[in-house]
């Protein structure tokens, strides 16, 4: 049932509307300005999302945000778009733009028909084995999997956008490469943040003769706000992909140098398992919720099935009610997130190699079952769903970006290289970083990964096999047609920021803009802790600990680049503030 309007179109009453509609028909006869958009439809909202009736594209750089957007102007479609976009990411924002790492793609087609997922996550060797992140005595040894060679996964984001193009696009790849390969060679002007990033991962990079040079001024210096960094090699690497297409990147002098990187420092991707890597194209997860119909990655992601499953056990509470970020919604979101991360540990993994109960983790039925434990005044300790040992939480540097055409297709992708700047080990004369998404495996089952995630049986290293991932590109439906476009970065917190951007929309109509904006609240089982943003009102923290709750306030969560398509077509771009140059913009 659709109790809950959504405030960003119909908050205005009708007459309200109607008079808008009748202001800027007089504007534009009075002026011979066409108004693009009914922009007097926000007044009075907190934050305002970017609007346009064409085209929209929202990502975490205004430069990649930029070269889309142009795609689009030129009569390219979204897809064209999101891989252009991708691919100038990889030069702008090296923290986690990339193509030395992996993600996923959805799209959803304005024709109706099924979206469709690109799963291009990267790989394990095939020379991995079970306890490689193991000593003698069965420990694991922290660090391999994470800023080791061995950390590095065969990248699948080259051969992801280009299925996606050829699939789907209009574009040549080497048209989709050419903003890239300019913004590689002629460089670009530096913001604030990435000054900051180079200086947080100073120890992570520096130890690499190669990421040294490729991020450092010869003095060893971070390039500075304001100043033009250029990376030639990272230029050559993708002009090989433009003139060669994807062998450009899995064969050919380009896995030549990565196959030379592993074999220098004791790493295990061949130029085999290079030139065997294939993206995937996938179902999406689906389900409902108050009668949208919700789209979202599926495994080897366990974003979708999660987003889902919280979704379902959601639905019977009446959430609008209970308000946003109210203590009694807090608590009921935070039981219902514990119950699925706690699923997640034991259930999920790669698909092509595990049996994962995905219809009867995303059915109505087991939502009913979990409901039924859930006490809606009092925390359940996560010792009592399950065990496990808590872990600190990891910086993380995913990055998601959303685009719709004036044919209302959307694309929705995440891609990643797991931490920032992944395993800080840039590719000797190819200018890209190496992921370290191998720490995604559990390392040993039960043994929590960087995330604190938990890991069981079913994702346990395996030749081949693609790591579980949280990444969660999603797009909701509404009567059949595209209604949002969205996802996010942040680790373990993507499928709870994700969540909370939908209900944020359909349970608390919020405008775009401010269910992006507003603070977010996180619960992944282990450790048995909810985690807040600052904008939680500390008698709402103590109402959820007299609820045994333990409450922790930390850093911003995610990064959730997002589009929202209104009844009448207008399209709205939600720019996370928590990136200073996240960017939406339309036409
Ligand atoms: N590397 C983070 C994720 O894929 O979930």
């Amino acid at each position: 049932m659709d109790r809950h309007p959504h405030r960003q179109i119909r908050k205005a009453s009708p007459w309200r509307r109607s008079g808008s509609l009748c202001a800027i028909a007089l504007i534009a006869i009075l002026t011979g300005i066409t108004p693009a958009f009914g922009q007097a439809i926000l007044e009075g909202e907190r934050f305002h999302p970017a609007a346009a009736n064409h085209g929209m594209v929202a990502t975490s750089h205004g430069l990649a945000t930029d070269v889309a957007l142009q795609v689009l102007k030129d009569g390219g479609n979204a897809i064209d778009a999101a891989v252009t976009a991708g691919f100038a990411l990889a030069v702008t924002q090296p923290r986690s733009g990339n193509i030395g790492g992996g993600g996923f793609m959805l799209i959803s087609k304005g024709d109706g028909s099924t979206p469709e997922a690109i799963d291009y996550r990267e790989k394990a060797p095939s020379a991995a084995s079970e306890a490689m992140f193991q000593d003698q005595e069965g420990e694991v040894v922290k660090n391999r999997s994470r800023f080791t060679h061995l950390a590095a996964g065969v990248p699948g984001t080259v051969s992801g956008l280009a299925l996606a193009l050829d699939r789907h696009g209009t574009l040549s790849l080497k048209q989709a490469l050419a903003p890239a390969i300019k913004l590689a060679r002629e460089g670009f002007i530096v913001p604030q943040r990435f000054t900051e990033g180079l200086e947080q991962a100073r120890d992570r990079l520096e130890r690499w003769p190669a990421s040294r040079a490729t991020f450092y001024k010869p003095d060893g210096s971070a390039w500075k706000p304001g100043e033009r960094f250029r990376q030639p090699d990272l230029a050559n690497t993708l002009q090989r992909i433009a003139d060669e297409g994807v062998k450009g990147f899995y064969e050919g002098e380009t896995a030549r140098l990565i196959a030379a990187e592993m074999r220098r420092h004791d790493g295990l991707i061949t130029e085999k398992d290079l030139k065997n890597y294939q993206p995937v194209v996938r179902s999406p997860v689906h389900g409902t919720y108050r009668g949208h119909d919700v789209y979202s990655m599926s495994p080897p992601s366990s974003g979708g099935t999660h987003i889902v499953q919280i979704l379902n056990i959601l639905e019977d509470y009446p959430m609008a009610e209970s308000g946003h970020n109210s203590a009694d919604t807090i608590h009921l979101m935070a039981e219902a997130m514990k119950l699925a991360y706690a699923d997640r540990s034991k259930y999920l993994g790669d698909t092509d190699y595990v049996d994962v109960p995905l219809t009867g983790l995303t059915s109505k039925a087991y939502a009913d079952e979990l409901r039924e434990t859930i006490d809606p005044a009092q925390a359940r300790p996560a010792s009592m769903i399950n065990a496990g040992k808590p872990a600190p939480y990891e910086s993380n540097e995913t990055t998601h970006f959303s685009v719709v055409d004036k044919w209302g297709n959307a694309v929705s992708n995440t891609y990643t290289i797991n931490f920032s700047y992944g395993s800080g080990i840039t590719v000797q004369g190819a200018g890209f970083l190496l992921n370290n998404e191998m720490d995604d495996f559990s390392a040993k089952p039960g043994v929590p990964n960087a995330y604190g995630l938990i890991g069981g049986e079913a994702n346990k290293v395996e030749p081949g096999k693609r790591m579980l991932s949280s990444m969660s590109p999603t797009i909701v439906r509404k009567n059949g047609k595209n209604f949002l476009v969205t996802g996010s970065p942040g680790g373990s917190r993507i499928i709870t920021t994700t969540l909370q951007v939908i209900m944020n929309v359909i349970d608390h109509g919020m405008n775009i803009q401010t269910a992006v904006a507003a603070p977010r609240i996180h619960h992944q089982w282990l450790p048995d802790e909810i985690r807040i943003e600052q904008g939680i009102s500390p008698d709402t923290v103590r109402l959820l600990e007299n609820r045994g709750h333990s409450v922790v306030t930390n850093s911003a969560m995610g990064a959730i680049q997002s589009i929202m398509i209104g009844e009448d077509g207008t399209l709205y771009g939600g720019a996370d503030p928590r990136r200073s140059t996240s960017s939406a913009k339309g036409y």
